[in-house]
Formats: C-alpha cells, structure tokens, sequence
C-alpha cells in the first residue's frame, strides 16, 4: 500500500528537502550563499511577451504536443547563432518543461534495466532518481582536481563501461565551477560514437563562461551520432519559475524523449512558448550581460581568498565556488559551524557525491553587499586552514 517499493528505494532529494526550510544560525544576520540560481529578474521584455502571450486565445487551448514551430526555429537558430550547429526542428529538437523533467526520465526512454550509467561525481544530485527509475545501475564517473574536473575515460573501470549505455555529462559543473574544453568533448564523441553508450550534456550554466565561451557538445565531430545537449532558459535568462528548456542532438534519443512526451504531457503553454522563443531570438545581450556579472563577482570573491590564503579551487564557469573545508571538518559538519559562527549557509559537497565529501558549494548568486560580507566573514576563518 502507498509509496511503492521502487519509489522508497529512492533517496528524497536533498535539496527538496532543505529549500524552504527555515535556517537557525549564530546572531549575525544570515548571509544565504546556498542559492542555485542567479538572483535578477527575468528581463523585462520576456515578461511582457508572456503577458501578452496569454490574452491570445490560441494559447488558451492545447497546442502541438511537440511545440510550436516558431519555438523550434528559435531553437535552430539560436544553435546555429552561438555554436554554429545545424538541427532539425522536428528530429532533432524535444521541449522540455523545465530541463530537470527531461533529465530525469530521460533513462526510463533510453536505458534498458540493468544496463549502466555514469553520473559525475561531483556532479548534479537529480540524475540519480532517474537512474533508478529506470531500473539501471548507477555508477560515479570520477572528476578529479587534478584532471580539471573532467573524466579520463581509461581511468573508468572497463568493465563498467561495457555495459554502460547513458554517461551524463554537465559543464559548467555544479559543484565545482570546472569547465569541459572542446578537445574534451572532440575526445569524449570520438570514443563513444561506434558504442552503443550514448552521451547526454546538461548544459544548464552555458551562458556562465569567464575565460571563454563554453562550448556546445554537439560543436564535435559525428557529436549528432551519439549525444543529445539539454539546454534550460533557468539560469541564463532568470526564468527558473517558468519550467522551459530543451534537448537538441541524436535522433534516435530525442524521438524516444518525444515518445514518452506524448503520454506524460500534453503539450507546453503557448504563452509560455511565445515568451521562450522571444528570450532566444532577441535576448543575446542579456546572456552576456549575466555572464559578466558573475565573472566580476568571481574575480572579487577569488581574490578575498586568495588575499587570506584560503585555497579553493579555481572557479571557471557557472555559478558556484568549490571551497575545500578546514582540516578536521567535513563539509556537513563545515556547514553548521558556519551558520553558528558566522551566519553563513552552503551547501554541503556530499549530496553531490562521495567526492563532494570534504567540500562545500559556495553559491555568488546574491547582491554585491552581501557577498561582500560573506567573503569578509570567510576571511574572518583563514586560520582554521
Ligand atoms: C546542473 C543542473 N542541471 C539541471 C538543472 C535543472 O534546471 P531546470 O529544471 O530549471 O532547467 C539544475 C538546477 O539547478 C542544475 O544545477
């Protein structure tokens, strides 16, 4: 009765169960550096186009299951803009409502039962629940610091990787702030396409590049024959509340996601699309404009570091900083002992992965003020180290 037996041999999802939670901390006021997203406003204009969106009887009424075609050729283009990658708006584009959803049940479309997948580790904490769903074998795909967070494919144990159909890949990396290269992903495509393991790219943070853009995977060589990029308008346009994002690439896995589509949703929002198409055509500037935000306030939360000695690992993209926690601490008990002493929340490395154990995840999603205030009260700690 109740919760069956496959949903309870899932862990609760860490951040479900934190977010929201009221936080007790030491008497300084609470400074809140676990937020996941950029903390702007979606851009006025995408605002207004939704407005307007949904005075139009046509978005009032189901839609297309697979979207709008002015949706997918905004999606086209923007991929042929910014990567210079051709797609297929019908067999190579899937929407997606919020990437999350794409991300989780995408094994359940491409994996068989006790196949394997690799999961970065650290890495994204949701791909473990569709993994399971999926009645397949989780396994962590190491990222080491010395490897610049990036896997070396000879260093997965082999036998594993036989039997392995889906690795998740997710650059820039939450945690770690690690970026991939192309030469990795030209690497990556040319070992996989004549496997039959396929690769999925969850490209969330990819307007947070502060030493050069990131690339797209799908940019590779042959990258179509074995990959599909997950793209969200979450973080780079503010628009985490809407639930929008996209997976482009390999025909064959974005068909599978389509299929599952038909008989789990029944279509996106028209307004909803119309705002999305308007952010992609015309809101290039602002993807930059963001990225330059973070970037400065990366170059002054690295620089309070560095100038106190705290040792850190380089922040390259995305949005958070990868903080190795004082000798005597792990990053659970690092955690408390900031929000007692300091008022400070993070979040914790472990739910990231084993290798997350002696980390926390240090978010520069907040104001100028307040991050000021967390690097001085970071600094205030230099001795522990
Ligand atoms: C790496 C990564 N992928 C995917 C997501 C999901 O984003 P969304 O469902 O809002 O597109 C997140 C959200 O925090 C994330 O950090």
């Amino acid at each position: 009765m109740g919760t069956s037996r496959l949903l309870s041999q899932i862990p609760d999802s860490y951040f479900g169960k934190t977010m929201g939670r009221k936080v007790e901390h030491g008497p300084l006021p609470l400074v809140n550096m676990a937020v996941g997203i950029p903390d702007g406003e979606t851009p006025k204009v995408i605002v207004d186009e939704f407005i307007n969106a949904i005075q139009k009887p046509e978005n009032q009424k189901y839609g297309a299951f697979h979207g709008k075609s002015t949706f997918k050729q905004a999606i086209v283009d923007f991929y042929k803009r910014h990567y210079d990658v051709e797609l297929d708006p019908e067999d190579e584009v899937c929407i997606l409502y919020g990437t999350k959803n794409g991300l989780v049940s995408l094994p359940t479309c491409v994996v068989e039962p006790d196949e394997n997948v690799l999961l970065p580790d650290p890495g994204y904490t949701d791909y473990l629940a569709g993994v399971l769903l999926a009645r397949a074998n989780p396994y962590p795909l190491e990222l080491k610091p010395e490897h610049h967070y990036l896997p070396k494919w000879d260093e997965v144990n082999q036998d594993v990787l036989k039997n392995t159909t889906l690795i998740y890949l997710t650059y820039p990396n939450n945690p770690t702030g690690s970026v991939a290269t192309t030469s990795f992903f030209d690497e990556t495509i040319q070992r996989f396409k004549d496997t039959s393991t396929q690769i999925v790219h969850d490209f969330a943070y990819s307007a947070f590049g502060f030493d050069e853009k990131n690339p797209s995977i799908l940019q590779s060589k042959d990258a179509k024959e074995t990959a599909i990029e997950i793209y969200s308008l979450s973080k780079g346009y503010n628009m985490s509340g809407y639930r929008v994002g996209f997976a482009v690439g390999n025909k064959e896995m974005i068909a599978a996601l389509k299929k599952y589509q038909t008989h789990t949703h029944a279509g996106m929002f028209g307004a909803l699309q119309d705002a999305s198409t308007l952010a992609l055509n015309e809101c290039d500037d602002f993807l930059n404009e963001q990225n330059e935000i973070f970037k400065e306030r990366r170059t002054k939360f690295e620089a309070a570091l560095n100038e106190v000695n705290i040792p850190f690992e380089p922040m390259k993209g995305g949005i958070f900083l990868w903080l190795k926690v004082p000798p005597k601490f792990d990053g659970e008990s690092f955690v408390e002992y900031l929000l007692k002493e300091q008022s400070i929340l993070v979040a914790p490395g472990i739910p990231f992965g084993e290798n997350g154990k002696y980390h926390v995840r240090i978010s520069l999603a907040l104001d100028d003020e307040q991050l000021y205030e967390g690097a001085k009260r970071l600094q205030s700690l230099a001795d522990l180290y």
